[in-house]
């Protein structure tokens, strides 16, 4: 896919053509630019970025403003793949009009395709409306970082019989409120496995294990850009920091030196106009 625009049927297709979806994060124009020029099929402008971007300690912090500020941001880059804009804490848990409304200006003020939300069989009613208001959503069950609190941090979620139950209820409860598609984060591989086989939708998985339709990770662990913590199933495949680290370093000693700016980096200036203001000056 992404040579043209994807879609929520796109999305859909690809499972039963038996193709893994590619879905990553971006949060700002630049990496915007690049998620459509790797032709990746979709872009979580995620809640993630109160982590990896605002420097706060989880994502229960950011708000509307800010989702709405960094989808305009990826919209503007990012043309073929599908883009999702995740709902911050508290913009749907407390009323389904509420729900519908901060979904709406997801879409309307940030030009995003489709919403994500978290939670399982207790959000089924507040997914079914806003799917009825016409916004396509997408779940997210499992791991849930807005309420990792309630669910003792980041943790591996479904470890016993009874709650991988639970999860494989909850991706069935998001099928049937009309989800085109749900994430499933932090849960051991064989129940990733049994999610995918429960529902129709395509199930992406962030350490969900392989047997998924799709996967996704944040692209600041992936690239090594954010290593504050790397959970456990992220895999680096490039570690970008040290090497803006090595260039900032080595601005900082050539200015210092004076070796910067050389003349390849300077204006000049006719020679006549030169001496012509140095006379000027000397009046
Ligand atoms: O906010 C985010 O980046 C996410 C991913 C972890 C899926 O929800």
């Amino acid at each position: 896919m992404a040579n043209t625009k994807v879609s929520v049927l796109d999305v859909q297709q690809a499972k039963e053509d038996g193709r893994k979806l590619v879905m990553m994060t971006a949060y700002d124009y630049p990496f915007g630019l690049m998620a459509d020029e790797a032709g990746v099929d979709i872009v979580l402008v995620g809640d993630s970025l109160g982590m990896v971007v605002m420097g706060l300690e989880g994502t229960v912090e950011v708000g509307m403003e800010h989702m709405i500020h960094h989808i305009k941001a990826v919209v503007r880059g990012c043309k073929g793949p599908l883009i999702v804009g995740d709902m911050p804490f508290m913009s749907y848990n407390t009323s389904i009009r509420e729900a519908i409304q901060n979904a709406g200006r997801l879409m309307k003020e940030g030009g995003c395709e489709v919403i994500k939300l978290e939670g399982g069989v207790d959000f089924a009613p507040t997914i079914q409306a806003i799917v009825k208001a016409g916004i396509p959503v997408q779940g997210h069950i499992g791991l849930t970082p807005q309420t990792a609190s309630a669910l003792g941090g980041f943790k591996m979620q479904g470890r016993d019989a009874a709650a991988a139950h639970q999860i494989i209820d909850d991706a069935k409860a998001l099928e049937d409120a009309g989800v085109f598609s749900m994430i499933l984060e932090a849960v051991p591989a064989p129940l990733g496995k049994l999610v995918a086989e429960a529902v129709k939708v395509p199930v992406i998985g962030i350490g969900a294990g392989p047997d998924v339709d799709g996967q996704v990770l944040v692209t600041h662990d992936m690239v090594g850009l954010f290593d504050k913590f790397v959970p456990k199933f992220v895999k680096q495949y490039t570690r970008i920091r040290p090497i803006i680290l090595e260039a900032l370093g080595e601005y900082k000693k050539e200015v210092q030196e004076g070796v910067f700016p050389g003349p390849e980096h300077s204006f000049k200036m006719p020679a006549e106009a030169l001496t012509q203001l140095k006379k000027m000056i000397e009046k």
